[in-house]
């Protein structure tokens, strides 16, 4: 397995992982938006040539949201989210981010319960942030 940072060109891969089995994912316009405003920060773990990870994330000056991670259905529960948040934690403090925050579903278990693995704290509730009117849970982690 190899984690890197993903760019522009690789969008159609990372839409495919997205939408393989994760409905709240990005589609290619604003993938690509993203990556043109400069903030983005994208990577991924590969096995060969398959992606089957990957993290999103927007930087501002000394905070960033991650945006999504995702892990293929077939390579859950072997550390490659870990991996994910670990690339881009190291990239964004060499970059002076202090501080993580993050968005998520109220009824997403196992997002939550992999957050709480690495750290975060959940700091507020958005109600009814999501357009179906569900609750987002805010964390946060110091990095
Ligand atoms: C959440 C998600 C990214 C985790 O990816 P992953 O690669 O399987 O995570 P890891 O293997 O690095 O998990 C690290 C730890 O997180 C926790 N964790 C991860 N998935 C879990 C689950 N389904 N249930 C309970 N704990 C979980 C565990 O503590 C795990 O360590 P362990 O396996 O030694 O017990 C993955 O389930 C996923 O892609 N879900 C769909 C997309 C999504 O909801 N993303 C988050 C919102 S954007």
């Amino acid at each position: 397995m190899t984690v890197k940072l993903l760019f522009k060109e690789d969008v159609s891969q990372i839409i495919a992982l997205y939408n393989k089995d994760f409905a709240d994912g990005w589609n290619a316009k604003m993938l690509q938006d993203a990556f043109d405003g400069g903030r983005f920060i994208c990577a991924g773990v590969f096995d060969g040539d398959k992606l089957v990870g990957v993290i999103t994330c927007s930087k501002a000056v000394d905070d960033a949201d991650i945006e999504g991670v995702v892990t293929d259905k077939d390579y859950r529960r072997r550390k490659i989210a870990t991996t994910l948040l670990d690339f881009v934690t190291k990239t964004l403090k060499n970059d002076g981010v202090k501080k993580l925050f993050l968005e998520v579903r109220e009824s997403n278990d196992s997002a939550i319960a992999f957050y709480q693995s690495q750290g975060f704290e959940k700091i507020s509730v958005r109600k009814k942030y999501y357009q179906d009117g569900e609750n987002a849970l805010v964390f946060v982690k110091e990095i």
